[in-house]
C-alpha cells in the first residue's frame, strides 16, 4: 500500500482526493498497489465531509509519520509550499504538485534534493492542468531536439480572448462576464498580464533545453491592450489573437516569450477556444505534435498529480530522470528578434507612416479615423526605432509564423 498525504484542501486538493476515491480500482491495477489517503492538511476544519477524519492541521504530523511516503501539493504559492516540499523530499518522501509558481521558482533544486534522497519531485500538473506534456517531453520526446515550444497556456486569457473574437465584445466587458462565471479570478492579474502563462513557458523550456530558464528575465505582455478593434482587423486577415507562449532557437539565440499574437486560420492553435489550452511543439527527427485539452479545473488537474502519484507507486526508491540543471540560460535580446507587426495609426500619420514603413501592406477594415498595415520581418529594435519616429501606435500586435 502507498500511504499518500494531500496538503491543501482547496479545489485541486479535494479534486486529487476525488480522483482517488472514483477511480480507485483501475489507479490501484495500475499503480501495482493501493493508494490511500491517510492525511489531509489544512488550516480549516471540515465538518461534514466525508473524510473530515483525515483533516490535519500540523505539516509535521504527516513529515513524522514513516507510512507516508508520496505528498500531493496542492496548496499553490511559494510559502509554506516550498518549506514543506523541500522537507519532505530531505526526508525521503515523494512530493507531486500542481504548483506552477514554486516549480518555476525552485524546480532545479527541488529535484535535486529529490536525486539525492531517492525519491521523486514531479509536476505534470503544473503546465497545461490535465494535458500530458511534463510526461512526454520528459519520456516520450528523448530522441528528438526539441527546437520550437509554442502554447496556448492560460485558460483566463484564452475564455476572454475566444468572446471578443466571437462576440465583437470589449476586454473589460468580458472579464467582468468571466468574473461573474467564476471563469476569471476576483484578481485578474496573473492571467491578463501574461504572468502565468511566463511561468509556465519557464517550465517547459526549461524541459527542452535540460538548464534553467529564469521566468524573469522572459519578456512577458499581455492581453489588456487589446480591443476589439483588434479583432475586427483580424477578421479581415482571416486571423485571430491569441496569447502565445513560445521558446525557439532563433538566430539571435534562446527565445522566450509570452505576448498577444496575430495567428492565421492555418495555424494549428488557431481553434484552441474557450479554457482550453494546447501547446505545440517541434521537434528534429519528429516534426510537429500538439497536445490539447483542458489547461485548469478541479478533476483535469487532479487526474495529472494523481497519474504523478501513479509514477512514484511505480517507483519506489527510485527517481525518475528529469534534465532540469540549475545553471542558467541566457535568453536572446528581444530587441534582436524578428517579426511582422500589425500596426494601427492615426488616419492623420497615414503619410508619415508609409515614408516609415514604405514595403508595408495597407490593411482596410473600414476603422474610421484610422490607417493599418502590416510591415515586413524586422527586428523588434528596428520596429520601434521607426514606430518612436511617427509618435507611436493606437496598438501593435505581433504576427505568428
Ligand atoms: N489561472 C490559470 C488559467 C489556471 O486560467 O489557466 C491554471 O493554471
Amino acid at each position: 500500500m502507498v500511504q499518500v498525504a494531500v496538503l491543501g484542501y482547496g479545489t485541486v486538493g479535494s479534486g486529487v482526493v476525488e480522483v482517488i476515491e472514483t477511480n480507485k480500482a483501475d489507479i490501484d491495477k495500475k499503480a501495482g498497489t493501493h493508494l490511500n489517503v491517510k492525511y489531509i492538511l489544512d488550516l480549516r476544519d471540515f465538518p461534514g465531509d466525508p473524510y473530515e477524519e483525515k483533516v490535519v492541521h500540523d505539516f509535521n504530523i504527516i513529515l513524522n509519520d514513516p507510512e507516508i511516503s508520496v505528498i500531493c501539493e496542492t496548496m499553490g504559492g511559494n510559502e509554506p509550499a516550498y518549506t514543506f516540499s523541500k522537507n519532505a523530499l530531505l526526508a525521503g518522501k515523494s512530493v507531486c504538485t500542481s504548483n506552477k509558481e514554486l516549480v518555476a521558482n525552485h524546480g532545479p533544486e527541488l529535484l535535486r534534493i529529490a536525486r539525492e534522497n531517492h525519491c521523486n519531485y514531479l509536476f505534470e500538473a503544473s503546465v497545461g492542468g490535465g494535458i500530458p506534456i511534463i510526461r512526454p517531453l520528459n519520456y516520450s520526446l528523448t530522441a528528438e531536439k526539441i527546437d520550437s515550444i509554442t502554447g496556448i497556456l492560460n485558460g483566463t486569457t484564452n475564455y476572454i480572448l475566444t468572446k471578443m473574437d466571437k462576440e465583437g465584445a470589449g476586454f473589460d466587458e468580458v472579464l467582468k462576464e468571466a468574473q461573474d462565471k467564476g471563469y476569471a479570478e476576483k484578481n485578474p492579474e496573473a492571467d491578463v498580464e501574461g504572468y502565468d502563462a511566463c511561468r509556465k513557458i519557464a517550465i517547459l523550456s526549461s524541459l527542452m533545453k535540460g538548464k534553467n530558464v529564469d521566468y524573469k528575465t522572459i519578456y512577458t505582455e499581455g492581453i489588456t491592450k487589446i480591443t476589439k478593434e483588434d479583432f475586427i482587423y483580424a477578421g479581415k486577415m482571416n486571423h485571430s489573437i491569441k496569447l502565445l507562449a513560445m521558446s525557439r532557437d532563433t538566430e539571435a539565440g534562446f527565445l522566450a516569450m509570452v505576448a498577444p499574437f496575430m495567428i492565421s486560420k492555418e495555424h494549428p492553435l488557431y481553434s484552441v477556444s474557450d479554457v482550453f489550452n494546447a501547446v505545440y511543439v517541434h521537434g528534429n527527427m519528429l516534426g510537429d505534435s500538439m497536445y490539447y485539452g483542458r489547461g485548469a479545473g478541479k478533476l483535469p488537474t487532479a487526474s495529472a498529480v494523481v497519474s504523478d502519484v501513479v509514477d512514484c507507486a511505480r517507483h519506489p526508491g527510485k527517481t525518475i530522470m528529469c534534465f532540469w540543471d540549475d545553471e542558467d540560460i541566457t535568453l536572446t535580446d528581444i530587441a534582436d528578434v524578428k517579426h511582422r507587426f500589425f500596426v494601427r495609426v492615426s488616419a492623420l500619420k497615414k503619410d508619415e507612416a508609409i515614408a516609415a514603413f514604405p514595403s508595408a501592406s495597407e490593411l482596410n477594415a473600414g476603422v474610421d479615423g484610422e490607417y493599418a498595415f502590416v510591415t515586413d520581418n524586422m527586428t523588434e529594435k528596428e520596429f520601434d526605432e521607426k514606430l518612436a519616429a511617427i509618435g507611436g501606435a493606437i496598438n501593435r500586435i505581433r504576427m505568428a509564423d
